[in-house]
């Protein structure tokens, strides 16, 4: 009520009507009913804007007592009738902002219906922030994973602050299941992941892998049912480097960032030559002051780590000579995705111990899934990598091995991947690969040794005719464009989950 009378004030009126009302509400941009609004996709900034127009500017003396209109009155019964419904013993401003989408014939009203506010949304998370703010209602279920939530060791009241603000977010932008106890829990460790960088799957533990894979399908469900996710991510940028060529890549993230309600910058190689045209510290100095989020696509693995290295801001690595973690994640929740536990599944890598081989042995370890590498001599996997994933398997009791006979290893496997013989930056090597890589195409003779119900995966672009066929490649085990699509979920996932909020 106080911000509603400086609202009338300001606008010199001696009234308090439904729109100084609502302008009050959204004052406090942390207020639960500015969170509902944001939560349903409703910009506050717009609402105020839209609001003021419709608001007509008096002249009213200084001093004069306040008085609410009739229809701010009635707002405020309501307001009553919310707070009982919901069974609540105090009026907050969410019970306030139900009141004025109830009371529908105001001009504030008619704001907030025409930016699709409506009652039954705004009541589910209402109640729904309410529980796990107030740590009581709901499901047994509910109330075991906000206490869980709460406990974590070492979470300050600031991180406990924005992760149920991220629930509530998560929850209104068509991550609706979130409520349950592993998803809650999961979501609340997101401060875990807040402000870090992703260059190598080495960056996440099994727990970050599973809260990214949980969030991107939480994140894919809102956009099946066509759910504004724009509130996630308003006002913040991605600066997009690339020093090589990309389809998927680019598109993907630049999609994932409109859909979350910010703004992604492509930087081709030619816009700032990076190293060339300055050091990479000082573009990375430049960047950190104007966005959010880097992503970058290198040739060589340690220019991505030295933007990190010098950037106070989140680094994403989008594919290196080393590793391309983004593809990775990607592929395998889209493993998870059709054949359900990951643990105890058999992936095939097939080709070049390349970049999206490195990072999948890295993630299957993580995972609990066996991979087998076939691939020719001295085309293995970086050593390191493959040395780190059998030391990881030695714990979850899969298998890692690295052969150079093909039908060996895709011998009842569940998953087959294949990639291209020659990746960017090689394409000098192009012929003499093509002479030493045929024997590891995939085609459908070679997937004959895995099991029956296998599902074929490939980073894309393929090189149709050479490590694919397009028999595979159209074939019924092929889920390439599943894969494709989960590119963006799962790149969703992990902005919401890495840029500061
Ligand atoms: N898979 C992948 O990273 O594709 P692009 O090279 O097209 O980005
Ligand atoms: N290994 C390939 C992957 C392309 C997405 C490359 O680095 O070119």
């Amino acid at each position: 009520m106080f911000f509603a009378q400086e609202e009338a004030g300001r606008l010199g009126d001696n009234y308090v009507s439904v729109e100084h009302l609502l302008l009050g509400l959204i004052t406090d941009s942390e207020s639960a009913s500015a969170r509902i609004l944001r939560g349903m996709g409703a910009s506050l900034n717009e609402i105020r804007t839209q609001v003021e127009q419709q608001v007509p500017r008096r002249d009213a003396r200084l001093g004069q007592d306040m008085q609410l209109t009739p229809r701010a009155k009635r707002v405020i019964d309501l307001a009553y009738d919310e707070a009982r419904q919901l069974r609540h013993d105090h009026i907050g401003s969410e019970h306030l902002l139900l009141g004025v989408i109830r009371e529908g014939d105001s001009a504030a009203g008619r704001v907030l219906a025409n930016m699709g506010v409506d009652i039954e949304r705004a009541r589910e998370i209402a109640t729904g922030s309410d529980k796990v703010q107030q740590h009581a209602g709901g499901t047994a279920e509910e109330a075991e994973a906000v206490s869980d939530l709460l406990s974590v060791a070492g979470m300050s009241e600031d991180d406990k602050r924005r992760a149920r603000d991220l629930i509530a977010r998560l929850r209104s932008g068509g991550v609706a299941k979130v409520s349950t106890s592993g998803e809650t829990v999961s979501c609340l460790r997101t401060t875990q992941l807040r402000g870090r960088d992703l260059l190598s799957i080495a960056d996440l533990n099994a727990e970050e892998i599973d809260l990214v894979f949980s969030t991107a399908a939480l994140l894919k469900q809102g956009v099946k049912e066509k759910r504004s996710q724009s509130s996630l991510l308003e006002d913040k940028t991605l600066a997009m480097i690339f020093e090589k060529p990309s389809l998927r890549t680019r598109v993907t993230f630049e999609v994932a960032m409109t859909q979350l309600g910010g703004h992604a910058i492509y930087l081709q190689p030619s816009d700032i030559s990076l190293g060339v045209r300055e050091s990479i510290a000082d573009a990375a100095r430049n960047l950190e002051r104007w966005v959010d989020v880097i992503m970058a696509r290198v040739f060589s693995h340690n220019t991505v780590a030295e933007l990190a290295e010098h950037a106070r801001i989140p680094v994403i690595n989008a594919l290196s000579d080393l590793e391309h973690p983004c593809q990775a994640l990607a592929d395998v929740y889209t493993i998870r995705e059709h054949k359900g536990e990951l643990k105890g599944l058999k992936l095939a890598y097939v080709g070049d111990g390349n970049n999206c081989c490195n990072s999948l042995l890295l993630l299957a370890a993580k995972v609990g899934t066996s991979m087998s590498v076939g691939c020719p001599k001295g085309f293995e996997p970086n050593p390191d990598i493959v040395a780190a994933a059998k030391k990881l398997v030695e714990e979850t009791g899969a298998v890692i091995e690295i052969t150079d006979d093909p039908a060996a290893a895709v011998k009842d496997a569940d998953a087959v991947y294949t990639d291209v013989w020659a990746s960017m930056g090689q394409e000098s090597e192009k012929a003499e690969r093509e002479k030493i890589f045929p024997p590891y195409q995939v085609n459908d003779e070679l997937l004959k040794h895995a099991k029956e119900d296998a599902i074929f995966l490939h980073c894309l672009p393929a090189h149709r005719g050479e490590e694919v066929t397009d028999e595979v490649m159209d074939g019924p085990h092929s889920v390439v464009f599943d894969e494709a699509e989960n590119r963006l979920h799962v790149q969703k996932a992990l902005l919401v989950l890495l840029v500061e909020g």
